[in-house]
Order: C-alpha cells, then structure tokens, then sequence
C-alpha cells in the first residue's frame, strides 16, 4: 500500500503515518518544512519519502504528488491545516489568506493532483482532515476557520460524487479536540480542559477504521458531535451569546 500524507510532518498527520509504517505501507510525508521529522523514529524508516512544500502552492501539489504517485497511490490523506481566531484575524489584516489558501485551496489543489495519478488506475482513496468547528452555525471565536473547515467537508462531498464512479472513494474525517502539540500551543501549553479531548491514538484507532471501512464521513467524538447538534438547534441569539 502507498500512502502519502500532506502535513505528516506533526499532529494527527504524523500519528497516522504511525499507524500505516506499523501497517508496512510504504510512505510519504509532506510538509513546508519536512526537516521537522530530523530525529523522529519515523524518519529512520527505509524508503521514507519526505516532500517539502506549501499546499497553497498548486504547482509544488502536483510534482511532489505525481513524483511519489509514479510507483502508484492507493491512499491520499490531506491533514495540512492552519488555525486563526477572530483575535488574529483583528490584529494582522494579512493571517485570514493562510489559512484559507491552506485550508481550503489547498485541499483542492491535493484532491486535483491526487485525482489525476488515480484516475490512471480507476482506484484509490482521499482523505481531508476537517474539523467538527466546520459543524458549528455559530463559533464565536474562530468563524473564518470554522468556515474554512465546513467548505472542506463540502469540498470532499463534492470529490466523492464526482469520483465515485471511478472507483475513487472520498472520506471527511471530522474530528473534535485531539491532543496534539499544536492544540496546546493554541491553548496556553495545555488542551486538558478541552470537552472529550482525545488522545492522538484514540483519534488515529476512529481515522484509520473509517478510511479502511472506505465511510464518507468519520465524526467523532460522539458525545461533542451530540453537543453541536443541540447547540445548533438553539436560538440564533443564544448560540452567539456562548463565548468560546
Ligand atoms: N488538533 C485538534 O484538536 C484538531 C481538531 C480538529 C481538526 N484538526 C485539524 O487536523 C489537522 C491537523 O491538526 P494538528 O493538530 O495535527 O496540527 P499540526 O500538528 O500543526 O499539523 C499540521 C500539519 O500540516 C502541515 N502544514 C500546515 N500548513 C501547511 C501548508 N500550507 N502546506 C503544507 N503543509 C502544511 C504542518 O507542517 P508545516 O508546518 O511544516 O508545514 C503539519 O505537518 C488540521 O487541519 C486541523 O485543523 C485538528
């Protein structure tokens, strides 16, 4: 199995890669700066692939994805994402095009590229990252992201009709809190007080179940998913009077 993760370098894109190095795919891992794996277990793994590039960046998608994808691509996986709160947003006129170029172009620029290598073999597999934000009508403190998130589980629903009939399968992983470095760096050094925060190995054991039963969508955890479908149904008033 070929496996090539876009923001493999930390976080959930690294834990999963974990899960398919164990697995004995052989692997590729993206990034803007692939040296962040120096020194991590991962990189002593014989036939590592390591891509540095910025999925903002439509042409660089395309050679790192179609270079791996020479041998062949079963599976696809876009966990590269960036994070700004309405706080950012106010302070620097310039964070808001990052994290829509990465969030949400990006993605597109990897499902196209992706697409094109399977389309070859008329099969494989892709797979986003988005973020149980995207669920949320009201998220007071991060709307742009939240937004970026919901377009890309639109963006995937799309793929997947579009593709489907080529033997491609399109899965939205829609995560809640996971445990990663990043999440405790956005939070003061600490993500515990976090509802139903996850470990990165409980949200890889949900990931990779969901990508290897091929679902359309993999929501977890139930319990937050349970939350945002209430909060969703309240007034609009009262869902903007909630904070955080
Ligand atoms: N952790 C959570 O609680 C949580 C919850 C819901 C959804 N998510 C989503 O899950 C994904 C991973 O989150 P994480 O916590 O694992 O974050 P993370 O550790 O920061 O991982 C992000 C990965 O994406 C790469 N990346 C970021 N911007 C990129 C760009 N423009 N081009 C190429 N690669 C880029 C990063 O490497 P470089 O910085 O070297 O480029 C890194 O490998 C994100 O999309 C996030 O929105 C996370």
């Amino acid at each position: 199995m070929r496996v090539m993760i876009i923001g493999g370098t930390s976080g959930i894109g690294l834990a999963l890669a974990g899960h398919y190095a164990q697995q004995g795919a052989a692997l590729a891992l993206c990034g803007r700066d692939p040296a962040r794996l120096d020194g991590h277990p991962i990189a002593a793994r014989a036939g590592l692939r390591r891509y540095g590039f910025d999925i903002g960046e439509r042409q660089a998608v395309f050679d790192a994805v179609g270079d791996f994808a020479e041998e062949g691509l079963d599976l696809l996986i876009v966990t590269a994402g960036q994070y700004a709160g309405a706080d950012a947003l106010v302070r620097d006129r310039m964070c808001s095009l990052p994290m829509v170029r990465t969030n949400v172009s990006g993605l597109c620029h990897a499902f196209d590229a992706g697409a094109q290598a399977m389309l070859r073999n008329g099969r494989g597999q892709m797979v986003v990252v988005a973020s149980i934000a995207g669920l949320l009508h009201e998220y007071p403190n991060g709307s742009l992201y939240s937004a970026s998130k919901r377009a890309a589980i639109a963006i995937s629903d799309a793929y997947r009709k579009a593709l489907a009939p080529h033997g491609i399968d399109v899965t939205a992983v829609v995560p809640g809190y996971v445990d990663t470095q990043k999440l405790r760096d956005l939070n003061g050094g600490s993500a515990q007080r976090k509802p139903f925060l996850q470990t990165e190995e409980q949200a890889v054991r949900r990931i990779a179940r969901a990508i290897a039963q091929r679902d359309a969508h993999c929501i977890f955890p139930w319990q937050l998913h349970a939350m945002v479908r209430l909060f969703n149904l309240l007034p609009k008033g009262l869902q903007r009077y909630r904070k955080k």
